[in-house]
C-alpha cells in the first residue's frame, strides 16, 4: 500500500493566509527498478508540465531504492492530477505508465486511497510494484528559503539539552503580538543612539596605520628635509641595492637564497607550493592542500612569543599570565623554548598592484592578530610618502624610469621598515608592511634589512576581476588623501589609472621566499590561496584567517538577551528565564529583525545554549537559529549565582584580584576574559566567512569580546566595554572596513 506520510493544512504552520505555500514531495520505492528505467512524474498543467511523456519530470535518486521529486505548488493551482511513469534511459522505446486512474491531490489532500504504483513491464508476466509516499506540507516562503540554505550548507539538526541546535520557527504565534507594547515604529532610525567609538563614519584605512615615527623623530616631515643620512648604515646598503633594474642596469642585484634571507635553522626546508581553493572542485584537480610545513608540531616556532616576553617567565618565580590564552599562550611558551629570536618576530609584507585591496586586507589581519593577543602594528608606506613628499604627487612620480621618484619611494619604504624593525626590537611581534612592494628589487631590499631581525612572509593580493578593480579605484579617488585636493573626480581617475599603468609595466609577482598569494578572493566566491614555505603556529593561523575572509558587505547584529531574572536579582551566571521586560524586548527584537532584514534573502540567528538567549530569539520567525556553546556567558565558576556584593563580602581576595586585572582574572573553576576570547575564535572566523547577515544573541562578556574584534579595541579594554541590555549593535562589514550603528529599543 502507498502511504500519505503527512498532510497539513494547519494554519499554525504558516497557513495559506500567512503566505504559506504547498510543498509536495513524491517518492517511489522499489529495489527492483532497473538501472535503465528512470522514474518520472507527469500530469496536469501547470505544475507537472503536461500529459506529454516527453515533458515528464525526472525523479532524483535518493538512495539505492528510493526516487524523489519535490516542488512547490503556487497559489491558485492547488489541484494536481498526475501519474508516475518509467522512462527508458537510452532507447527511444515507449515509456511505461503506471496502471490505474490518475492520482489527484487537492490542497495537499489525496483523493481516494493511497496505492502502490504498478507498472507492467512486459505484459502481465513482468509486473513491478513500487511503494509510494506522498507528503504535502504548507510551508512559509521563509522556511523554504532557510531550509534550502540549510540543506545546501549541509547543516544537520542535532540535539543538545533536548533543544534542537538548529531550529526554524515559522509560527507567527498569536501571543507574540502583545498589543502595542511589542510594536515598533516603522522608522528604525528613531532608535539610533550614539555609538561609543568614532567608527560610524567612513575612515580611510591607511589613515589608521602607525604614525611614521622616524619622520617625526628626525623632524623631517616636509618635502625638503630627508636625506639618506637619517637612515642606518645597513639600511643605506640595502637601499642602494633597491635602486636597480629599470634605471641602473649596471648594478648587480643579488637575491638571497631563502635560507640566507630567512634564518630558518631547525625548520623543515620545504619549498612546496600549496593551494587552498575556497570551494571544493568536483573534478578533484586541485583539492584543499596545505603546505606540509603548516601546523607541524615540530615546527612550532612562530612569532607568537615576543608579545609575551615580559609576561612569560618560565622560571619558578613566574607569576604573570600571558596576554592571551590557550593556544596562543601555548605557542608563545613553545616559541620561547625553541628557535632563534628572529623567528619570534614576523613581518607580513604586502605585495600587489594599487587598488587590489592590500590596505583593507592588512587592516583586517592587524585587527584579528591584535584581538588574539599578538602585538601587531600596520605600517603604511603611503602614509610616509605623503608626509615626506606631499599627498598630491602625480602619476609621474610613480614611473619606474623616474630616478628621483623611485629613490624617494624606496627611501620612504626603508624608513617605514626601519621603524617597524625598531618597534620589533622593543617587543613588537607582528609588523604588517603595507606597500606595493611590486618589484623583486624592493623586496630584496626589505629582506636585507630584515635579515637576522625578523622572518618575512610576503602576502600578495592578485585580483583579475575588472569590476572589483574599477570599484577599488573609485573608492581610492573618493577616500585617499592622495586625491583629497583634486576637485575633479575624472581627472583623479585618469591620474590614478596612469599611476596603475606605471606599476603594471614593472610588476614582478612573488616567487621568492615564504609567501601567501590571495588570488581573486575579494568577494568570497571561489578564488585561490597559494602558500609556499610557510610554517609555524602563527603563519598557520594567518593562512586560515585569510582563506575565510572576504569583503562582501553585510550586517552583523549583536545583542544581549532580554533582561533575565538573574539580571533583576543582580546575580551573575545562572540560566534563568526572561523577566517581563526581557520578554517584551524579545518581541521588539523580532520586529526589529523582521524590518531590518526584510530585504535580505537569507540570514541566520545565533544564540548561546542558555535559556535567556534562546527565549530572546524565540519570537523571531523565518530564519534558521543556531545554538553555539561558544556563545555562552563567561563561566563564573564558584561565584555563579552570587551577586557582586556577595563576592566582595565572602571572597574579598577574589573580588580584589578581579578588580586589579579583569582581563586575566580567572574565576575559580571558571573562566577569564582571555579564555572567553580564545573560545570565540571559531565564532569570529565563521562571522568572517558568512556572506549573509547574522544576528548574534549572547551575553555581556561574550559580546564585549566580539565587539572588540570588530571595533579593534585593545585587549585590556575588553572587560570594560559598554554593552547595554535591550540595545542592538549593528556592525556593517564592507569594502571600506567596519562601521557601527546602535539601536536602543527600550530601557
Ligand atoms: O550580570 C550579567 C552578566 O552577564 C553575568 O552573567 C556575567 O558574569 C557578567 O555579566 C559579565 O560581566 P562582568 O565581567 O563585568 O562581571
Amino acid at each position: 500500500m502507498g502511504t500519505i506520510s503527512s498532510k497539513s493544512s494547519d494554519s499554525s504552520h504558516g497557513g495559506r493566509e500567512g503566505g504559506g505555500q504547498l510543498y509536495v514531495s513524491l517518492k517511489m520505492e522499489n529495489f527492483r527498478i532497473r538501472a535503465d528505467l528512470i522514474p518520472h512524474v507527469y500530469g496536469s498543467v501547470p505544475i507537472i508540465g503536461s500529459w506529454d511523456s516527453a515533458k515528464a519530470f525526472s525523479m532524483e535518486r535518493e538512495s539505492a531504492s528510493m526516487w524523489e521529486l519535490s516542488f512547490v505548488v503556487p497559489p491558485n493551482h492547488e489541484t494536481l492530477d498526475f501519474k508516475f511513469l518509467l522512462k527508458p534511459k537510452y532507447r527511444n522505446s515507449p515509456c511505461v505508465v503506471e496502471e490505474g486512474p490518475n492520482r489527484v491531490l487537492t490542497g495537499g489532500t489525496l483523493e481516494g486511497d493511497a496505492r502502490m504504483a504498478v507498472f507492467k513491464l512486459r505484459g502481465d508476466e513482468d509486473v513491478l510494484e513500487c511503494k509510494v509516499f506522498i507528503k504535502a506540507d504548507i510551508v512559509s516562503p521563509f522556511d523554504l528559503a532557510a531550509s534550502w540554505r540549510a540543506y545546501q550548507e549541509n547543516l544537520r539538526p542535532s540535539r543538545v539539552r533536548g533543544i534542537p541546535d538548529i531550529t526554524i520557527n515559522v509560527v507567527p504565534d498569536s501571543g507574540v503580538e502583545n498589543g502595542s507594547a511589542a510594536s515598533l515604529e516603522l522608522d528604525l532610525e528613531q532608535y539610533v543612539v550614539p555609538a561609543p567609538t568614532t567608527s560610524s563614519g567612513v575612515v580611510y584605512a591607511a589613515n589608521l596605520t602607525e604614525s611614521p615615527r622616524s619622520l617625526f623623530h628626525t623632524g623631517i616631515s616636509s618635502k625638503s628635509g630627508i636625506t639618506s643620512n637619517s637612515l642606518h648604515s645597513s639600511t643605506k646598503a640595502a637601499l642602494s641595492s633597491a635602486d636597480c633594474s629599470n634605471i641602473r642596469k649596471d648594478i648587480e642585484v643579488t637575491v638571497p637564497e631563502p635560507s640566507r634571507a630567512f634564518p630558518i635553522s631547525g625548520m623543515v626546508e620545504s619549498k612546496s607550493v600549496g593551494t587552498f581553493s575556497t570551494f571544493q572542485k568536483q573534478d578533484g584537480q586541485r583539492g584543499l592542500f596545505v603546505d606540509r610545513g603548516v601546523g607541524s608540531p615540530r615546527l612550532v616556532k612562530s612569532a607568537s612569543a615576543s608579545a609575551f616576553v615580559s609576561d612569560l617567565k618560565l622560571d619558578a618565580e613566574a607569576k604573570g599570565m600571558p596576554a592571551a590564552a590557550g593556544a596562543v599562550a601555548a605557542a608563545a611558551v613553545a616559541d620561547q623554548m625553541h628557535g632563534p629570536k628572529e623567528d619570534c618576530r614576523l613581518a607580513i609584507v604586502l605585495v600587489g598592484l594599487p587598488a587590489r585591496g592590500k590596505t583593507f586586507t592588512a587592516a583586517k589581519l592587524t585587527r584579528y592578530l591584535r584581538w588574539l593577543g599578538h602585538e601587531t602594528k600596520h605600517f603604511n608606506v603611503g602614509k610616509y610618502r605623503r608626509l615626506k613628499h606631499g599627498a598630491n604627487q602625480s602619476a609621474d612620480f610613480f614611473r619606474a624610469d623616474n630616478r628621483e621618484g623611485l629613490e624617494a619611494r624606496n627611501e620612504v619604504a626603508a624608513l617605514a621598515m626601519e621603524d617597524m624593525l625598531a618597534w620589533m626590537q622593543e617587543g613588537g611581534q607582528v609588523g604588517i608592511f603595507d606597500a606595493t612592494n611590486s618589484s623583486r628589487c624592493r623586496r630584496n631590499m626589505l629582506m636585507q634589512m630584515a635579515e637576522g631581525k625578523c622572518k618575512i612572509i610576503f602576502l600578495e593580493t592578485i585580483c583579475n576581476d575588472q569590476r572589483i578593480i574599477e570599484r577599488n579605484i573609485r573608492l581610492k579617488i573618493q577616500q585617499s588623501p592622495d586625491y583629497a585636493e583634486e576637485p575633479n573626480f575624472e581627472a583623479g581617475l585618469r591620474d590614478f589609472k596612469e599611476r596603475l599603468a606605471n606599476y603594471e609595466k614593472v610588476y614582478e609577482p612573488v616567487e621568492e621566499g615564504s609567501y601567501i598569494k590571495m588570488i581573486d578572493m575579494v568577494n568570497g566566491y571561489g578564488g585561490q590561496l597559494q602558500v609556499n614555505n610557510i610554517s609555524g603556529y602563527l603563519p598557520g593561523r594567518i593562512v586560515f584567517f585569510l582563506v575565510n575572509t572576504h569583503l562582501t558587505p553585510r550586517p552583523i547584529l549583536l545583542t544581549r538577551h532580554g533582561e533575565s531574572l538573574d539580571n533583576v536579582h543582580g546575580t551573575i551566571g545562572g540560566d534563568t528565564v526572561l523577566s517581563d521586560a526581557g520578554e517584551l524586548y524579545a518581541k521588539k527584537l523580532a520586529k526589529f529583525v523582521e524590518k531590518r532584514l526584510k530585504h535580505e534573502k537569507t540570514a541566520s540567528i545565533w544564540t548561546s545554549t542558555l535559556q535567556r538567549t534562546i527565549l530572546t530569539a524565540n519570537p523571531i520567525v523565518g530564519f534558521p537559529k543556531i545554538q553555539w556553546r561558544a556563545l555562552d556567558e563567561i563561566n563564573s565558576g564558584v561565584c555563579d549565582g552570587m551577586t557582586y556584593e556577595e563576592i566582595k563580602k565572602n571572597m574579598p581576595e577574589e573580588y580584589e584580584s578581579r578588580k586589579k586585572d579583569k582581563l586575566r582574572y580567572r574565576y575559580p573553576r571558571g573562566e577569564s576574559y582571555l579564555d572567553v576570547i580564545q573560545r570565540l575564535e571559531p565564532v569570529i572566523i565563521e562571522l568572517e566567512r558568512q556572506r549573509a547577515p547574522v544576528v548574534v544573541i549572547s551575553h555581556q562578556a561574550v559580546l564585549r569580546a566580539l565587539y572588540a574584534y570588530f571595533a579593534d579595541r585593545p585587549l585590556k579594554e575588553i572587560p570594560h566595554i559598554e554593552v547595554p541590555l535591550h540595545t542592538i549593535i549593528e556592525i556593517q562589514m564592507g569594502v571600506t572596513g567596519v562601521q557601527e550603528k546602535r539601536y536602543k529599543l527600550m530601557d
